[in-house]
């Protein structure tokens, strides 16, 4: 194996890549936490690769390992994570330490190690996940494995069955079939990945983190609904998704951001159009600050049963029925805002009305399927977020722009030509790229 030195501060990102880059490359990783045993430890070890922050305690910490390792004349790849000042030297950089997939494939490439090794690496039968990743999850995807003292594995625990974790036992490794070990590793990421705080995360953090969420909340509420659990989540994905629409002024640059971070299209089109049905929000006549959280809950909780982006992009019986999607999956997206609004219905505290908005969102009152157009029985708040939804789409639609506001305006006018919709546009063309 080779030894790779990971340097990074936060236990739980520490915890993510310890986790997938053992998994998924096979290193040996050493971690150290602060800038001066980074410096120290390099001249004691032989190491094959070097994963760093830029910068860690206010110093540009890959700018003093690049130093440090000229004048010690090693010659290591350097792979750098983070914002910060990026030494000539480095081998790959990675503005955010979400990017797994980039982490993964930055480390491997750096290491001479190839996709197709990656895929053919040996794997013993059963594969070793520490119980302190298991506290972690709830559900687990698979069976779990203890091993007895003779070597034999037996089932500890069912697959999808819920855990009880005061009676597994703790500082010991449990097990997992070899080829559900990534569906295992994976699950685990995205849990660890839901424990961080916005406030540890830089910008692109913030959106790989939110991708990330948005998914794992989506299957949690599918699957075992509302609990303490899932309501701490997503009260912090909504809190994120508005944070994200107040701090960037210029929904430019916010775009620009998210397509720099492959955010799905599910995330993507969430954050954007909360910011949208905020903006209207806050000029039209009606507004008020209550409804701000309103606006969260539609936007966070709309299409929360869809499962991907192929899903999400559907907005009507045309396209549904054109689709290729299998039955499920069409009665799925056929119901998608009927299932969303009964699931904030049960939310507790949910703002009143939010349950009959979501209902609404594709201009059928009983939210099932999709209007062909729109009924004058909508509220003025269902009419703001179909326009809110339509305008974020023709965004999107201009993927990296630009985005001339009077021309998407023009697309919005054609589709929604009726007075009850004229002030709600003209706000909207208001918004400032
Ligand atoms: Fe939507
Ligand atoms: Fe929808």
């Amino acid at each position: 194996m080779s030894l790779t030195l990971l340097v990074e501060s936060n236990p739980r990102i520490i915890d993510i890549y310890l986790l997938n880059l053992t998994t998924y490359v096979g290193l040996d990783i050493m971690v150290v936490s602060t800038v001066n045993d980074a410096l120290q430890v390099l001249d004691k070890q032989p190491f094959k690769l070097i994963i760093s922050r830029a910068s860690l305690e206010q110093k540009n910490l890959a700018e003093l390992i690049a130093e440090k390792m000229g004048q010690q004349q090693l010659s290591i790849p350097l792979f750098v994570i983070g914002h910060g000042v990026y030494p000539k030297l480095a081998t790959g950089v990675l503005g955010g330490s979400l990017d797994l997939k980039g982490v993964v494939k930055g480390a491997a490439q750096a290491l001479g190690i190839t996709a197709q090794q990656m895929v053919q690496k040996k794997v013993d039968d059963f594969f070793p996940i520490h119980s302190r990743y298991i506290q972690l999850i709830n559900l687990p995807p698979t069976d779990l494995f203890e091993k007895s003292a003779e070597g034999q594995f037996r089932v500890i625990a069912p697959a999808h069955q819920k855990l009880d974790h005061s009676t597994l036992p703790r500082d010991t490794f449990f097990y997992v079939p070899k080829l559900e070990r990534l569906q295992m590793v994976n699950l685990i990421t995205s849990e660890l990945i839901s424990q961080l705080d916005d406030k540890d995360l830089n910008p692109d953090e913030v959106i790989q983190a939110g991708v990330s969420n948005i998914e794992l909340l989506s299957k949690k509420l599918m699957s075992i609904g509302l609990t303490e659990e899932t309501i701490q989540l997503a009260k912090k994905s909504m809190n994120s998704l508005a944070q994200n629409a107040k701090i960037n002024k210029e929904l430019g640059k916010l775009l620009k951001r998210m397509h720099a971070n492959q955010a799905s299209y599910l995330f993507l089109h969430t954050q954007i159009v909360s910011y949208v049905s905020l903006h209207i929000v806050k000029h039209i006549d009606w507004g008020t600050p209550e409804q701000e959280e309103k606006i969260n809950f539609i936007c966070f909780f709309h299409d929360i049963a869809l499962e991907n982006d192929i899903q999400a992009k559907i907005k009507s019986k045309e396209e549904l029925r054109k689709s290729n999607l299998d039955t499920r999956e069409k009665n799925l997206v056929e119901n998608h805002a009927q299932i969303a609004a009964e699931l904030v219905h049960k939310y507790p505290h949910a703002p009143m009305g939010v349950d009959q908005l979501i209902r609404q969102h594709h201009g059928m009152l009983n939210g099932i399927g999709f209007a062909d157009n729109f009924g004058a029985n909508l509220s003025p708040m269902a009419i703001m977020f179909v326009v809110a939804e339509e305008f974020t789409r023709i965004i999107i639609e201009r993927e990296n722009g630009p985005y001339d506001v009077k021309e998407m305006a023009k697309h919005l006018k054609a589709t929604f030509p009726t007075s009850r919709f004229k002030k709600i546009i003209e706000i909207v063309e208001k918004i400032t790229f």
